[in-house]
């Protein structure tokens, strides 16, 4: 698209180069740094392609140990940050908690330097599930957890922190493949504020945190959560295809259907897909599963639209025993990792990220002083 018309929302322009990842690109389709989401999803964790993304390959079996010892030795928490969690209120919305914990990190810990970017990346990946857990579970019990087990990743480390129990290993690959289907996305909303704000030469807590509001709005991470509530309005299919149907005639947006790049389907939900619907098999669900294929299928027929990775994701964490309100900020935990790696490639080649507006207010006019108004 023409570079100096002015586009809706930015679609179709493209906003800079990339070689972290390709999104619907014709025969490539989703790729971190060339690798297939497919093969990523089926044959890696999220360790291996959060290096992937941070150093540009994959990992040997040595390299990948040795950042599983600094992530696992990172999961602790500062005092002063532990004593902060525990001034915000349990209605807080649990985005707001890891935007502030970001932030607060940043003073306590700052990036004095850029060469400290990998470190402080792989100190937030650590962290910000003990910040969530931790915060979670003072704010609704009171409770000071010790933020550190001796799981080997962030998935299983999230999972036993929330549940207070080491987590059956399926249910570790079902939360480790759902970071990888969220670790990166090109230019997406909040990917783009991360290189705006590093754009400007600032430092990485703070395009993270921007990073994180962001993200916690409901047509971009916040759909997930917007999902699930949509899904648990209907007790069964029949119920589901009414209402959406209703919805549908109000103009509503269905949350978790449609994308701004994909055209015809999102490659990430098919996986994620799969998942829900064999926790839910599992856990003996026959309802929140079934409304959701109804849902996915009345939209395919009335409007054409497929569900985004956030749809199918939203049972499929349900599944996990995740809470709905803790749906965007897993988003998060995962999303770092691209964040990061946008922010080291924006550095790397950087220019200030500013661009122009077609203006449309008044034309030039006279001032006239206050007391003659
Ligand atoms: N429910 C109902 N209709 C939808 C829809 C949805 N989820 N998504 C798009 N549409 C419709 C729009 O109303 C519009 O119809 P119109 O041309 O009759 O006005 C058409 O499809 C084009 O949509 P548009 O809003 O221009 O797409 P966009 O590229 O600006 O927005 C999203 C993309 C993702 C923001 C949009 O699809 C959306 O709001 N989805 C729901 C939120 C969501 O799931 N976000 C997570 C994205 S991964």
């Amino acid at each position: 698209m023409a570079s100096n018309a002015s586009s809706q929302g930015l679609a179709g322009v493209v906003a800079g180069e990339t070689a972290l990842s390709t999104v619907g690109k014709e025969g490539a389709g989703l790729t971190y740094r060339g690798y297939s989401i497919e093969d990523l999803a089926e044959h890696a964790t999220f360790e291996e392609v959060a290096y992937l993304l941070i150093e540009g390959d994959l990992p040997d079996r040595e390299q990948l140990d040795r950042m599983r010892v600094r992530l696992q030795g990172q999961r602790g928490l500062p005092d002063a940050l532990r004593s902060s969690l525990e001034l915000i209120p349990a209605n807080a919305h649990p985005m707001d908690v890891l935007r502030t914990g970001c932030s607060l990190l940043g003073c306590l810990e700052p990036e004095d330097s850029f060469e400290q970017q990998t470190a402080i990346t792989e100190r937030l990946l650590a962290a910000f599930p003990s910040m969530l857990a931790y915060w979670y579970h003072y704010s609704r019990n009171g409770r000071r957890i010790e933020t550190v087990t001796d799981e080997p990743g962030i998935a299983g480390h999230f999972l036993h922190l929330l549940h207070g129990r080491a987590p059956s290993e399926e249910h570790v690959r079902a939360m480790d493949v759902s970071l990888i289907l969220y670790a990166e996305h090109e230019f997406n909303a909040s990917t783009f504020v991360a290189r705006i704000t590093a754009s400007t030469l600032s430092d990485i807590y703070s395009a993270i945190t921007a990073a994180i509001g962001t993200l916690r709005g409901p047509l971009h991470g916040g759909a997930n959560e917007a999902a699930m509530a949509l899904i648990e309005r209907f007790e069964t299919p029949e119920q589901a295809e009414q209402g959406i149907l209703d919805a549908l005639s109000r103009k509503d947006k269905i949350m978790g259907f449609g994308h701004r790049v994909y055209r015809e389907r999102d490659p990430r939900s098919d996986i994620v897909q799969g998942w829900a619907k064999r926790l839910g098999a599992q856990c003996g669900d026959d309802r929140l599963y079934a409304v959701s294929e109804r849902i996915h299928a009345v939209m395919k027929r009335e409007k054409n639209l497929f569900p985004n990775l956030d749809f199918y994701s939203a049972s499929a964490y349900h599944f996990l025993g995740v809470p709905t309100e803790l749906f965007t900020p897993l988003f998060v935990f995962s999303r770092t990792a691209g964040w990061a790696a946008h922010v080291m490639e924006q550095r790397a080649h950087n220019r200030l990220i500013r661009p122009s507006a077609d203006y449309t207010g008044p034309q030039p006019r006279i001032f006239i002083p206050l007391d003659a108004r």
